[in-house]
This record gives structure tokens, sequence and C-alpha cells, in this order.
């Protein structure tokens, strides 16, 4: 995969899928600029990053703050001239407490807006048009097997992740005569923190998994739901991730790949 110098920048990058794709970009030869809530959980990221070997930087980005937004593009601009990949992979399944509630309150719905498709926004029009002016650039989003099919566990969350599938195909039309390819990944099911909280939370609630352990239910759910009968990991979205950012997938745009164990066809 050629990303070769490529410039990406990585949201939500300190752990999880946003850490095996800052990795996995700056192995296949990007400089990579990962990002996330506070500089100062980016270090296993930073350290890894360092041990590869290709200049890269982090930053402290908040998606939900137009001022984190634009301080920290500038000063990406500023050091590297170029943006050539965004990766817009910040999430969030809800606000503060949310495993504590059987239904999702107001607040998870303006949590998981304000990260997951305003956050994306944000980032994504501050970006634009550094790429426009270069006429060439590849934009991932990340989206959900929830985008799919919608959820009760969480279904903000779904229809958030529908929205990023939406708003893929939107920029897709808006960017293709700058030569701009934006796609979206559609990731089954991981055992990142994310993940974990639904697990433990299940553990807790539901008469189904009393006694269970929260992996437990993890490893029920994968041989229920993924024909495949095998976990996702960061790495699996990492691979997706760096194809996209590549030439090899300068014909690929307005798609919403899924990488799910074949959970999900559609
Ligand atoms: N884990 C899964 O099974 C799964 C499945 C499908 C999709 N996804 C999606 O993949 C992406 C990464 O998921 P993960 O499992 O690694 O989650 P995670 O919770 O482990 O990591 C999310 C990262 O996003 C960061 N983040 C949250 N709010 C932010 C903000 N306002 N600004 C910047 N960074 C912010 C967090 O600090 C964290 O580092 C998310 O968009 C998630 O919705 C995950």
């Amino acid at each position: 995969m050629d990303v070769n110098d490529k410039v990406a920048i990585v949201t939500g990058a300190a752990r999880g899928i946003g850490k095996a794709i800052s990795v996995q970009l700056a192995k296949e030869g990007a400089q990579v600029i990962a990002t996330d809530l506070n500089e100062d959980d980016l270090g296993d990221t930073h350290d890894e990053l360092i041990g590869i070997g290709n200049k890269s930087l982090i930053l402290k980005l908040d998606v939900t703050n137009q001022d984190s937004v634009d301080s920290a593009v500038k000063k990406i601009i500023d050091e590297f001239s170029s943006i050539d990949v965004l990766v817009n992979n910040a999430g969030t399944i809800g606000a503060r407490g949310w495993e504590e509630r059987d239904v999702p309150d107001e607040s998870d719905w303006d949590a998981i807006y304000a990260v997951n498709l305003k956050g994306m926004v944000k980032i994504t029009e501050a970006v634009i048009p550094t790429m426009k002016s270069n006429r060439r650039g590849k934009i991932i989003n990340m989206s959900s097997i929830t985008g799919r099919l919608g959820t009760v566990t969480s279904p903000p969350y779904g229809v958030s992740k529908a929205g990023v599938i939406n708003l893929t195909q939107a920029w897709a039309l808006e960017l293709a005569e700058f030569s701009i390819n934006v796609n979206a990944i559609c990731p089954g099911i991981l055992w990142t923190p994310m993940w974990q909280r639904i697990a433990n939370r299940w553990s807790l609630d539901e008469e189904k998994w009393k006694g269970y352990t929260p992996r437990e239910i993890f490893d029920a759910t994968i041989k229920d739901r993924i024909p495949l009968q095998r976990e996702q990991t960061p790495e699996d979205i990492a691979y997706a991730v760096a194809f996209l950012a590549s030439d090899y997938a300068h014909n690929i745009t307005g798609q919403a790949i899924n990488v799910n164990g074949g959970s999900h066809m559609n």
C-alpha cells in the first residue's frame, strides 16, 4: 500500500482503532499526526510512531470544539505544508453515565451527535480547503455495522453512524471534481474500550447474561453474529484504511466498506 510521505491526520488516535490506524499508516510510509482529546493520552501511540521513524506529531484535537480544530489544522499545515489524508475515527457511544441508563437520554443524543457527526463535519470542513487547492485527498470516515441496521443498544449511536454513511456520499459527490475520494468503513465487533463498556452493561443488566463476564459475553456475541466466527481487530480496520488512503483506491469514492466477518452483507 503506497502512502509514502503522505500527510495523514487521525482523530481519536489515543487507543483502539485510531491508534492502530495511526501505526499502520506510519508503517506504510505516511507522516502521521495522531490526535485525541488529551495529548497526555497519546503517549503509547507516540512511542509506536517514534519507533517506526517517519516524521510524526501528536496533538490535542477535540473534534467538538471549533477553536481546537482550527488551531490544530493551522499547526499541521504550518509544520507539514499539506494534508493528504484525513481519518475521521473519533467516536462515542453515549454521554457520561450512559451505561446506567435504560434508555439513552438527551445528553446521549447530544454527545453522540456532537462527536460522531458534527465533530466529523468540523474537522473535515477545516481540512477541505487544503485538499481542494492540492486537487487531491483521501477522507475516510468511521461508520459501523450499526449504520447498516438499527441497534437497540444505543439507537442514537446507530442513527449517527447511518448519518456518517450519508455524509460520506454527499462529500464524495461534492469533492469528486477536486479528485478527493471520500469513503466510510463499517467495522463489526471489536474488543476495544467501546465494546467493553457495552459488554459490561449487558453483564449487569440483562437476564440472558447473568453470571457471564464481559469478555464471555463478547465471545458469545461473536459466535452468534459473525459468520467467520472471529472478532475484528483494530488492525483489520487499519488495513482497510491504509488501502483507501493509498493510490490503489483512486477510483473508489462514496462507498461504505464492511469489515465485519460477514455479519452484514449489504
Ligand atoms: N469497537 C467497535 O466494536 C466499533 C465498531 C464499529 C465502529 N466503531 C467506531 O470506530 C471508532 C473507534 O472506536 P474504538 O472502538 O476504538 O473506540 P474507543 O472508545 O476505544 O476510542 C475512541 C477514541 O475517540 C476519542 N474521542 C472521543 N471523543 C472525542 C472528541 N470529542 N475529540 C477527539 N477524540 C475523541 C477517545 O478519546 C478515544 O481515544 C469510533 O468511531 C467507533 O464508533 C467501533
